[in-house]
């Protein structure tokens, strides 16, 4: 039998820990080893080459801890990085390894939501310049309208804890009526960016009711649960302890301070160098 391992959850900060949680509902009885790169969040508004080489260095990380498959649990790494992986660095570190992103689990399912047609995604600059949702919703979703809207304040708010404040109500609700302006059948909003669900409910809030605010977690765990059945040779490789283990490059004792808003469950980081 081959060497089992955890499966490695990676983002540039806390958010994929809004991720994590959905997986360890739905999938308890794996390990999970998390790395947030706090020290280098946000990725947001960063270059695509600066990005890559970040996400690259934590996927080499976790595979270096003992992984067998990772989640890039962040969408500004998944539409930046993840095919270039993929594609190039997986075949020549390991190709029995394996790297999945947020995007294409979200993208296959939320067109379905919709009764209109017409669906928001408000995600991170670096998101919506990729052009990553339009491309994969194009693929699941051809007639689909979709309309996008990059929120740079977002996640720094959220990362600095203060996303309940006025001034953070005021960027929320400003950004949400940009993006509801600019096509007024939307139905459906998706959170693309593993931070946002901090945020929900002041989102639900800034929309009418009729409007469906989505999270990525729980289709992102859905979409896990299956590849899992249909790879029993990962599957295998994935060890079994229950287990969450996480390794921040930030100071441990703030990780562990802040981890718990987005993870609900405490936490003991352990502080690396990347
Ligand atoms: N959670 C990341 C995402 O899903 C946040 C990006 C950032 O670091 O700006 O896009």
């Amino acid at each position: 039998m081959k060497k089992q391992g955890p499966i490695g959850v990676f983002d540039s900060g806390y958010g994929g820990l809004t991720i994590l949680k959905e997986l360890r509902q739905r999938l308890p009885q794996y390990d999970y080893l998390y790395l947030g790169d706090n020290a280098r969040a946000p990725y947001g508004s960063r270059s695509f080459d600066v990005v890559y080489e970040y996400t690259k260095q934590a996927v080499e990380e976790l595979f270096s801890r003992g992984c067998s498959l990772v989640i890039v649990a962040c969408n500004t790494a998944s539409a930046k990085a993840l095919r270039t992986i993929q594609q190039h660095d997986l075949p020549k570190w390991d190709s029995e390894k394996r790297v999945l992103g947020v995007i294409r689990p979200s993208t296959e399912e939320i067109g379905s939501y919709s009764q209109s047609g017409h669906v928001g995604i408000v995600a991170t600059e670096g998101t919506v310049r990729s052009n990553s949702y339009e491309l994969e919703l194009a693929k699941s979703f051809p007639e689909l309208i979709v309309s996008q809207k990059a929120c740079p304040m977002w996640v720094p708010l959220i990362e600095n804890d203060v996303y309940t404040s006025e001034g953070a109500k005021y960027f929320i609700q400003r950004d949400i009526q940009d993006l509801l302006s600019s096509d007024e059948k939307i139905d459906t909003i998706l959170l693309g960016c593993t931070h946002y669900p901090i945020i929900e409910s002041l989102i639900k809030s800034a929309v009418p009711s009729s409007i469906r605010v989505v999270s990525q977690g729980p289709l992102v765990a859905q979409k896990l649960e299956l590849y899992l059945q249909r790879h029993p040779e990962m599957e295998n490789r994935c060890s079994k302890g229950g287990e969450v283990a996480c390794l921040t490059t930030e100071r441990a004792s703030t990780f562990d301070s802040k981890a718990k808003r987005f993870f609900g469950e405490p936490t003991k980081a352990v502080q690396i160098r990347l």
